[in-house]
């Protein structure tokens, strides 16, 4: 594993993140989505550390498994809805890969009565984003390699990590995960979201 950025790196891009957020949002009833399971490290950073009251929602998306499924077509269970009606949305995620999850939960977020929509990722991987939806917010812009640590994973591991590392292919030594091998082969495969 080679570490890309230190946590102390992350500490400060994420307040400077938070400053921008007080500012963009002064007086305004906001809430954080945060997508789980990626973003909780990054949600717990990043309200800590910003000023203005904020509300927390919490939706489970998944990716890179299962079938494939179009942006737009996710599922959510009866009660599960993120209660934002009335207050600006903000969707947290961890990284913006392809764009495909936040596109699809973004296209939600009207439907629930949002004031607005935006996003806020910290990772951004911007040459493999097909969406052509950019974050509205993101702490790095990085290049295109499969990470771990600081709430993102490699099968469910690694969320742990204070630092964020690229995951090499030495890493890649327990069988039956097809899933990271395919997205650090660079196949751009398409979310599911439930
Ligand atoms: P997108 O829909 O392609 O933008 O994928 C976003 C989701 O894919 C993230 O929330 C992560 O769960 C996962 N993902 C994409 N790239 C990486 C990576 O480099 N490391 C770990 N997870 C990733
Ligand atoms: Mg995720």
């Amino acid at each position: 594993m080679k570490i890309l950025l230190e946590p102390e790196r992350i500490h400060r891009g994420i307040a400077t993140l938070a400053q921008q957020l007080d500012r963009d949002y002064a007086g305004q009833p906001l809430t954080l989505l945060a997508l789980l399971n990626g973003s909780l490290v990054f949600l717990a950073d990043l309200m800590r550390q910003m000023q203005l009251p904020v509300q927390i929602e919490t939706l489970r998306v998944s990716s890179y498994r299962g079938t494939a499924t179009v942006p737009g077509e996710i599922k959510i269970p009866p009660g599960a809805e993120p209660q934002v009606a009335g207050r600006h949305l903000l969707l947290v995620d961890d990284i913006l890969d392809t764009g495909k999850t936040l596109e699809a939960v973004a296209r939600r977020g009207t439907a629930w009565g949002a004031l607005s929509v935006r996003t806020a990722v910290l990772l951004w991987k911007s040459s493999r984003t097909q969406t052509g939806r950019r974050p509205d917010y993101f702490v790095f812009e990085i290049p295109d390699e499969f990470v771990v640590g600081f709430g993102l994973d490699y099968n469910e591991n690694y969320r742990q990590l204070p630092q964020i590392a690229v995951l090499e292919s030495a890493d890649l030594s327990s069988p039956g995960t097809p899933a990271a091998v395919r997205a650090a082969a660079g196949d751009p495969a398409t979310p599911e979201i439930r």
